[in-house]
């Protein structure tokens, strides 16, 4: 049974006090969330205070943004995986079409922050994702194959199974416009398959794989009617807690189904 996710990606949003009442207005939202992991990825500055607040609730963890491709050293303005592993985060998003674009996170880099994250015993949450170029030539296909094959490739069977994988078009992302349940569904398939065609059947079947653009209250029931598909990354949506709430909501419904 693969594990039914939906994350809260706040990027460079909110002030302290604004993410802490949020985190609040998502603990007293999710008290029944049945199955349904929730993870909160804060800026750096609140992860450790967004850390104490979730402790008392079982389903929800941390997700850091970002993290250093390398272990520690003269690196300023960098945080590592090993302290973000020594605070209690989780999981690491990783891959992101923002990080990709604004800030050098270019395959080889993708791939060692990976590795790093692994090596502190975090999950990666792997982001891949075409252009509106790359899909109108026709190449969506090739570019999430060469995303996932250069970033995840080299990783054991034993790795694969604490990555997360996250289906983000970077068409659908902020833009209002998400991913057709067929757009979704299809690609979400396509990576099940390079799964198993990479790594294994059991990786195939065993990685969660989540929808991430323009995902709101209003397309989240249908998308995740998707076999395939197993939860959101949620970024706009995830800034207004009733939003959110309501598609963690559609994805427990969809689990129970
Ligand atoms: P939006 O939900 O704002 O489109 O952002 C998606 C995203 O980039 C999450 O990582």
């Amino acid at each position: 049974m693969r594990k039914k996710i939906v994350a809260a990606n706040w990027k460079m949003h909110l002030s302290f006090a604004e993410a802490m009442a949020l985190t609040d207005a998502f603990l007293h939202g999710l008290d029944d969330s049945g199955g349904l992991e929730v993870l909160i990825a804060p800026p750096f500055p609140y992860i450790h205070e967004v850390l104490n607040g979730i402790q008392r609730h079982p389903l929800i963890s941390v997700a850091a943004q970002n993290c250093s491709e390398h272990n520690n050293g003269a690196y300023t303005g960098e945080v590592s995986a090993y302290m973000l592993a020594s605070v209690g985060v989780e999981f690491v998003i990783t891959g992101h079409s923002e990080r990709r674009k604004y800030y050098g996170d270019i395959p080889e880099v993708i791939s060692r922050k990976v590795d790093r994250i692994l090596e502190h015993r975090m999950s990666p949450l792997f982001c891949c994702g075409e252009t509106l170029e790359d899909r109108n030539s026709g190449k969506h296909f090739d570019v999430i194959t060469g995303q996932i094959r250069n970033s995840l490739g080299h990783l054991s069977v034993e790795n694969m199974k604490s990555v997360v994988i996250a289906y983000e078009p970077v068409w659908a992302i902020g833009t209002g416009i998400n991913a057709t349940t067929k757009q979704a569904g299809e690609m979400h398939r396509f990576i099940r398959n390079l799964l198993s065609e990479i790594f294994s059947d059991d990786v195939s079947s065993g990685t969660s794989i989540l929808y991430g653009g323009s995902l709101k209250p209003d397309n989240a029931t249908e998308l995740f009617s998707c076999e395939d598909i197993d939860g959101g990354l949620v970024g706009g949506s995830s800034l207004r807690a009733t939003e959110f709430l309501t598609i963690c909501r559609a994805m427990e419904t969809a689990c129970s189904r």
